[in-house]
């Protein structure tokens, strides 16, 4: 039933049975218009408050919950070193010290920061019950996490997919990709002189079969958790980055060769050496 016909049925039951009917009805009374904003996230998120959704039609098929974890079962694989369980900083002073940093040393990362970097992204912290680092709705981590390596001792230039059950990394492409995540971030030439450069993608459908509208919601805040603990680890560990939400998605998703609907590239976090 369309939003208008509703308050006018409403309006009209309670003037012939009083106010206790409205209150009874199947519907929440204070339920608001369709938002009239043409800023679409506005509506969305107007839309995707729970028994708000509307449809033209039959609800739409939520289908079934994928695997658990991507991999690429060709690709070469890199075996990352176990990661330390404490830093020299301690965690308030990290908080503190943590600046988005966007020039970097021309001296490389050695294979344990970076490891130590993905392992606090989305290393298993409790094997029991897989959970991971960052927080995930559902315990159901729709999020993907890709290095773009530029400069790191002992691993070729490429992009890399974590692997997050055997803490290693699967390549994807190999070959210098400084310039293309460049052009992709709008012409930021800092993504290209990082040592690093983090690529948070979505899965939708690992969320969306369980929280339907909220799916784009929840994706987003994974996203912000898994960066935020990448920007204090990098601290922790005296590097530097810095997150980024400025680029092309259909550029950056072809960089991973991402279709960009069953899953998409969120966000970009630069760290490397400062
Ligand atoms: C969602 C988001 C997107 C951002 N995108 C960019 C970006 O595209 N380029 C950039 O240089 N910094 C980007 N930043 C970093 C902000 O500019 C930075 O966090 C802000 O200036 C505050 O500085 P601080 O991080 O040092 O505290 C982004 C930050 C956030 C949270």
């Amino acid at each position: 039933m369309n939003p208008g016909r509703r308050w006018f049925l409403g309006g009209l039951l309670s003037l012939v049975g009083g106010c206790a009917t409205v209150r009874e009805l199947p519907w929440p009374r204070a339920m608001p218009p369709e938002p009239p904003e043409a800023d679409l996230g506005l509506r969305y998120h107007e839309w995707s408050k729970p028994g708000h959704a509307r449809y033209e039609g039959p609800p739409p098929d939520w289908g079934t919950q994928p695997p658990r974890y991507k991999t690429y079962p060709d690709a070469p694989r890199v075996a990352l070193p176990l990661p330390a369980e404490d830093s020299t900083m301690r965690f308030m002073a990290a908080i503190q010290a943590r600046r988005s940093q966007r020039s970097y040393r021309d001296v490389p990362l050695s294979l344990a920061e970076l490891g130590q970097l993905l392992f606090a992204a989305q290393g298993i912290t409790y094997p029991p019950g897989e959970l991971r680092a960052a927080p995930s709705a559902g315990a159901l981590y729709p999020i993907e996490l890709y290095a773009l390596v530029h400069r790191v001792a002992d691993l070729q230039a490429g992009a890399y997919h974590y692997a997050v059950q055997e803490h290693a990394l699967e390549m994807v492409r190999a070959g210098d990709l400084s310039a293309e995540i460049s052009a992709a971030a709008l012409g930021q030439g800092f993504l290209g002189e990082a040592n690093v450069c983090f690529i948070l993608s979505a899965i939708f459908q690992r969320t969306r079969w369980k929280y339907r509208e909220r799916t784009y919601r929840y994706v987003l805040l994974e996203a912000g958790h898994i960066a935020q603990n990448l920007c204090l680890a990098a601290t922790a560990l005296g590097l530097g980055a810095c997150p980024v939400g400025a680029f092309f998605d259909d550029e950056l998703n072809a960089l991973l060769e991402l279709d960009g609907h069953d899953e998409a590239a969120l966000y970009i976090v630069a760290a490397g050496k400062v």
